[in-house]
C-alpha cells in the first residue's frame, strides 16, 4: 500500500489548461506526484466530434497508465464531457472529471439562480453543464455560450490582449444582459483569462473555476481509498504530443515549481 500511496496522478487535457487543474492538486496537495499530459498536436478538442475526443482520451489513458498512476484527472471540460462515463467503466483506478465539481460550485454561489456557462463547443452541444446543474437545482436557468476562439487565444498566450477583450465581450455581452450573477469558466484553459473575462464581465458576476472544487474531489476519493500520499518529494513530469518546449516555457509561468523538462510522446501509438 505504501508504494501504491506514492504512485503519481495522471492529469491530462488537449494542452496547457489542464495546468491549471494541476496547480490546484499541487497547491492542495503537495506531497502528490503528477505525471501530465498536454495534447498539444490534437489541439482544439472542442471542435472534434465525441467519437474522436472519446478516442484521443482513451490513447491519453492508455499512455497515463504506463506510469502506474494511481487516479486520472481529466483535467479537461470537453474530455469530461465525451469520455469520463466510458474511462470509468474501463479503469480500475478512480477518474475525476472536472464538469460534476463545476457544476456544484456554480450551485453555490449564486443567489439569483441564473448561471452563465461558456466552454468549448463540444461542452457545450453535450449539455453536461446544464443537466448537472438542473440536477443540482432544478429552478436554476442556465445561459451558455460555445467561445470556440479563446482555447486558441490561450494557447497562443495572449491573456491579455485587446484582441481577446473584444472576444470575450462578443462571447459574453449577451448572458451579461440576461442577468447571471455567475459564469461558469467551463474550459479548462478559461481560468488563464480570469482577470481579462472579470474585467470584460464586471464585478457583479462571480466567475467559477472548476479546478479547486476538482483538486477537492480528488483529495476526497484518494483519502477515502487510503492513497492519499502524506509526505516525500513530489516529482512532476510532464509530457505532450508536440512542441515540447513552448509547452515547458508556458508551464513555468503558471505552475509553482520549475518544469525543467518536457517530453514529445508519439500518442497515436496507444491505441
Ligand atoms: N481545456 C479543454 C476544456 O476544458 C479543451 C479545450 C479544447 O481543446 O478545445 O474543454
Amino acid at each position: 500500500m505504501k508504494e501504491l500511496k506514492k504512485a503519481p496522478i495522471g492529469v491530462f487535457d488537449s494542452g496547457v489548461g489542464g495546468l491549471t487543474v494541476a496547480r490546484e492538486i499541487m497547491r492542495q496537495m503537495p506531497n502528490e506526484s503528477i505525471v501530465y499530459f498536454g495534447d498539444t498536436a490534437r489541439v482544439p478538442y472542442g471542435s472534434k466530434s465525441g467519437d474522436t475526443i472519446l478516442r484521443y482520451s482513451r490513447q491519453i489513458t492508455k499512455f497515463l497508465l504506463t506510469h502506474d498512476v494511481k487516479a486520472i484527472v481529466i483535467a479537461c471540460n470537453t474530455a469530461s464531457a465525451y469520455a469520463a462515463d466510458v474511462l470509468r467503466a474501463e479503469c480500475d483506478i478512480p477518474v475525476i472529471d472536472v464538469i460534476e465539481p463545476g457544476a456544484v460550485t456554480a450551485v453555490g454561489t449564486t443567489k439569483n439562480n441564473k448561471v452563465g456557462v461558456i466552454a468549448t463547443r463540444a461542452t457545450i452541444s453535450s449539455k453536461m453543464y446544464t443537466n448537472y446543474l438542473h440536477s443540482l437545482r432544478p429552478q436554476i436557468k442556465v445561459y451558455d455560450k460555445a467561445c470556440p476562439l479563446l482555447v486558441p487565444l490561450v494557447e497562443e498566450g495572449w491573456l491579455y490582449d485587446g484582441v481577446t477583450v473584444e472576444v470575450i465581450d462578443r462571447y459574453t455581452s449577451e448572458l451579461v444582459r440576461s442577468g447571471i450573477d455567475t459564469l461558469v469558466l467551463g474550459c479548462t484553459h478559461y481560468p488563464l483569462l480570469a482577470h481579462t473575462i472579470q474585467k470584460v464581465v464586471g464585478e457583479k458576476v462571480t466567475l467559477v473555476n472548476p479546478a479547486y472544487e476538482t483538486a477537492k474531489e480528488l483529495a476526497r476519493v484518494l483519502a477515502e481509498q487510503n492513497l492519499l500520499c502524506e509526505n516525500g518529494a513530489a516529482v512532476h513530469k510532464f509530457y505532450v504530443s508536440d512542441g515540447a518546449e513552448q509547452f515547458r516555457t508556458f508551464a513555468n509561468t503558471i505552475l509553482p515549481c520549475e518544469v525543467q523538462q518536457t517530453k514529445d510522446v508519439n500518442i497515436e501509438a496507444y491505441e
